[in-house]
């Protein structure tokens, strides 16, 4: 059984502009694997292209099966998506909005999973709260407990299931990022596959098995935290010095971003 979510050579085109230009990503199952990079480096359009949500040349196979040859079903049991924001325009309580993954996931079977990831996710209690009414991280993570009842079970039948999420703790506070990068590396941990766009650089050297570093619609670096997150790396990607340190006793990258007025002035 292969075991992986990849992109083979994926260009995109959006209005007249290409804005990915034949980019390779391999995501192993049982890993937790980030994709980084600035602003417009083609982070969620790498994600769309993968999930099939923008038209793209190239091809995306997902545990190994090329997924043009896969139906939306299939694709639904196989794979949930956490997109970088959300509007819901309708009154839905919250158990209504995670409920949708129930039926999306055709695990109808167990109905106390979205109750279960509710809970995950740090919101038990809320379920008959209107999501309107929600703080902008609440609903975020409402968002999160969906997908995660999508694909509750991280294996099926053998095959592995993926979690993509696009920047999934944008909006959270420090303890709740940990949460949801906790169940990120649970969720990986159980044998399924998790791609996340992260932009915090630390978390990501804490959390992420893989880092895919974005620079202009192409894959700049790819490998381990410690290959990717060097000095020389990020200063270039980033434009900005971003001096990098490790935690003992882990070897856990850390960078300290200095602004360069902070540098002109020399100031402690
Ligand atoms: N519909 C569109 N038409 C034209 N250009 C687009 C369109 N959507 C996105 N782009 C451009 O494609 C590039 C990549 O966008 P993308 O959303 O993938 O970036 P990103 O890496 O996810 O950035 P961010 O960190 O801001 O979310 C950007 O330059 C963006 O302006
Ligand atoms: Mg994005």
């Amino acid at each position: 059984m292969i075991t992986t979510l990849e992109a083979r050579n994926i260009s995109v085109s959006l209005g007249r502009k290409e804005v990915l230009h034949g980019v390779n990503f391999t995501a192993q199952a049982g890993q937790v694997t980030a994709i980084v990079g600035p602003n417009g480096s083609g982070k969620t359009t790498l994600l769309r292209a993968m999930t099939g949500e923008v038209r793209h040349q190239g091809q995306v196979r997902l545990n190994g099966a090329d997924v043009a040859d896969m139906q939306p079903w299939e694709l639904a049991a196989l794979r949930a998506v956490q997109p970088q924001s959300s509007s819901i325009a309708f009154p839905f309580t919250v158990l209504e909005i995670v409920r949708l993954g129930l039926r999306a996931g055709l695990s109808a079977a167990d109905s106390t999973v979205p109750l279960q990831a509710l809970e995950a996710v740090g919101l038990g209690g809320f379920a008959g709260r209107m999501y309107q009414d929600l703080s902008g991280g609440e609903q975020q993570r409402v968002q999160l407990a969906r997908v995660i009842t999508q694909v509750w079970k991280p294996v099926v039948e053998g095959a592995p299931r993926w979690l993509i999420l696009d920047e999934p703790v944008a909006s959270l506070d420090i303890g709740h990022q940990f949460t949801v990068m906790d169940l990120a590396r649970s969720y990986a941990a159980r044998g399924g596959g998790v791609v996340a766009v992260m932009h915090d650089l630390n978390l990501t050297a804490m959390f992420a098995d893989q880092v895919t570093l974005m620079e202009a619609g192409q894959v700049a670096a790819t490998g381990n935290p410690c290959a990717v997150l060097t000095d020389a790396t990020l200063a270039r990607t980033y434009g900005c010095p971003i001096p990098v340190n490790t935690t003992p006793p882990a070897e856990v990258p850390f960078l300290l971003p200095q602004a360069r007025a902070y540098l002109a002035t020399g100031s402690a």
